[in-house]
């Protein structure tokens, strides 16, 4: 059993949690992920690493409370347990084995909603290693908007987009890269983007335009997280991969982001089917 030992809303619906878990805090790397089982029938849910506190043993997730398991998990508090917590999964970012040669480049990270829990600890980890990144947070409204006073303090610079223009800038993430590339004049050698699937889609089409390696974070849904069961099958270029262990970070620019939305709109309806039985 895995203790919660903080909990903080972010927003309405979305909270962040530090659950104690000693050796996933150990090792866990920025880009990797783990598997929550809250109780003995219930579903798995994949949810990456937000942070890690390798003296307090402790590992940082941020859930959206959007279907059954979620919502269950909104009403559990500081000191309640969760079942099982398998981690961390997944390879790190690239960016942490190739860091040599990437020191020189230029980075930028495109967040959004929730997609800022996976970005915060990839910015932290080049900041503590010297590497100031940008990063463009962007949501549908303020209220969407997390981590950006945390961001703050890693990032070079936080641009902040909203839908509705109640924070920063009105429009869309793309419309963000657009000023800074096309208007500001800045120069990026990767963007890493990691959000909802049409905004990385987005992202992917729009950087590849412009000529910009691109790194994006695949969540389907996963039911082993072993490489064995195929449930997050991603098709990247002319291959067939496996988010769980050849991801969740892939070529933004090889990415099948049309089957990748048809098929997390295909495992809907059994998930609802899960979770009732679950909830039975
Ligand atoms: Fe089963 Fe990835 S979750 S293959």
């Amino acid at each position: 059993m895995y203790r919660i030992v903080k909990k903080k809303q972010l927003s309405e619906k979305i909270f962040l949690m530090n659950i104690e878990a000693p050796r996933i805090a150990k090792s866990a790397l920025p880009g990797q992920f783990v598997i929550i089982k809250l109780h003995e029938k219930g579903e798995r849910i994949p949810l990456t690493i937000a942070d890690y506190d390798r003296e307090e043993g402790t590992v940082s997730i941020v859930v959206q409370a959007v279907g059954g398991s979620t919502q269950r998990m909104e009403t559990m508090n500081e000191g309640d347990h969760i079942m099982d917590i398998a981690g961390p999964l997944g390879k790190p970012s690239d960016f942490i084995e190739e860091f040599e040669e990437m020191k020189d480049k230029k980075i930028l990270f495109v967040a959004g909603g929730v997609g800022s829990a996976p970005v915060y600890p990839q910015v932290k980890w080049l900041h503590e290693h010297g590497m100031d990144t940008d990063v463009i947070i962007g949501g549908r409204s303020a209220d969407l908007v997390i981590l950006k006073e945390e961001m703050s303090k890693v990032a070079n610079e936080v641009y902040v987009a909203t839908d509705d223009g109640s924070l920063g800038m009105k429009g869309r993430v793309t419309d963000m890269i657009d000023h800074l590339v096309k208007v500001e004049g800045k120069k990026y050698d990767l963007v890493i983007a990691i959000g909802p699937l049409i905004m990385m889609k987005f992202v992917a089409l729009q950087t590849k335009e412009l000529g910009i390696s691109t790194v994006v974070s695949m969540n389907p849904i996963m039911v082993d997280g072993t490489g064995m069961c195929g449930a997050c099958r991603v098709t990247v270029g002319d291959k067939i991969k496996f988010a769980c262990v050849d991801g969740p970070e892939f070529d933004g620019h090889l990415v099948d982001f049309d089957e990748a939305m048809r098929r997390s709109t295909t495992y809907k309806e059994k998930e609802k089917l899960q979770q009732f039985k679950a909830e039975e």
